[in-house]
């Protein structure tokens, strides 16, 4: 008999029309390969996207637009499992009880509440941001998964998955797996091109420094060309005194499929001018096409709707299983049916 494949689930928040650069290296293109070795589940975490203020409309354009991108960059939707966060009930539901297992102060330490809630003002803040966390716990527990694959951002939330999933298992009895963070070491955080210090991040005060999946190429190779850098003009990987720099060698390196000594060894002597030019056309080169193949699936939103549907109905089965189980652990009266 074959050993059955390990499981693996990640989400994204589909909070704007396109993904960025940082989404597709720091998520997709693991998930992309992990889809070969393990029994997969990607969503489309909506119900993380309203802890911030939401236009309806958008929100559902954006669900569908982030669908088509993961496709087009190659989720596969017949063999991994793409579902939408709200067309399965389980996710809240398990987060409320997840929810009374959480100390305030635990929460409260949580970096990305407090980098957001200080971007908005603490009192305009949502209890949801708050909580978000504890949510995203639950969407891994549900379908008790292995392997995480996320950017080295979200490691905190995932050891705060692991601490949840412990403290239920010993107080209720086994339940949950506890999972890994899956996070590729070096490549896991991608910089802004104009303010390297910080990830690069669709809540940037600027786009400038941001590339998006759905930009024309030539926004792309412009927004390339005029990423910050140094003065020095000598090209070595330097993270702390190049940052610019490095997070271009980074990028060029992943996307190109070689080692950044590689690429260095390249444009050694050449300037910063002839590696900008060159990775412009390895980052157009490798986001065109799915740029492409995006506008071409969003020709036809109702078999996008159909896809999710059905992977929607195999996601439910999964995290029900796990719900019913919490339920009766914790003591919930069953409704006779
Ligand atoms: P989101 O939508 O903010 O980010 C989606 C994924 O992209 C990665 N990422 C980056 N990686 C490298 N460099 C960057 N600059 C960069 N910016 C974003 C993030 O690490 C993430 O993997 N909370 C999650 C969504 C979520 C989730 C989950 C993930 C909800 N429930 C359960 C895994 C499992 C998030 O931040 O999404």
């Amino acid at each position: 008999m074959t050993e059955p494949k390990p499981r693996l689930l990640s989400g994204m928040q589909p909070s704007a029309d396109s993904l960025h650069l940082g989404n597709y290296i720091g998520a997709l293109l693991s998930w992309k390969a992990l889809q070969e070795t393990h029994d997969a589940f990607f969503f489309l975490a909506d119900l993380h996207a309203i802890t911030v203020p939401q236009e309806p409309e958008l929100l559902r354009a954006n669900t569908r637009r982030t669908t088509a991108q993961y496709i087009a960059a190659g989720i596969d939707p017949s063999r991994s499992t793409l579902f939408v966060q709200s067309q399965v009930p389980a996710h809240a539901e398990l987060a409320w009880v997840l929810n009374t297992l959480t100390g305030f102060g635990e929460a409260s330490r949580m970096t990305q509440f407090k980098d957001k809630a200080a971007k908005q003002g603490q009192e305009a803040a949502s209890v949801g941001l708050f909580t978000y966390p504890i949510l995203q716990a639950g969407d891994i527990l549900l379908y008790q998964a292995v392997d995480v694959p996320v950017g080295e951002d979200q490691r905190q939330h995932i050891e705060l998955t692991r601490d949840l999933a412990g403290r239920f298992n010993s107080r209720f009895g086994d339940t949950f797996t506890v999972p890994k963070p899956y996070i590729l070491k070096d490549t896991a955080k991608i910089f802004d091109l104009q303010n390297p210090s910080s990830k690069m991040s669709k809540s940037a005060e600027s786009h400038a420094g941001l590339i998006w999946l759905m930009d024309e190429p030539k926004v792309t190779a412009k927004k390339i060309m005029r990423a910050v850098t140094d003065t020095d003009g000598e090209v070595r990987y330097d993270r702390e005194a190049k940052p610019g720099l490095a997070n271009l060698l980074t990028i060029f390196a992943i996307l190109d499929n070689r080692s950044i000594e590689s690429v260095v060894e390249e444009f050694a002597g050449g300037g910063y001018g002839a590696l900008k030019k060159a990775l412009a056309e390895v980052v157009v080169g490798t986001l065109e096409p799915i740029r492409a193949r995006t506008l071409e699936l969003l020709d036809d939103p109702g078999e996008l709707d159909r896809i999710l549907g059905l992977n929607a109905e195999r996601a439910n089965e999964v995290a029900q299983q796990t719900l019913d189980t919490v339920y009766d652990r914790v003591g919930f009266l069953r409704r006779v049916r």
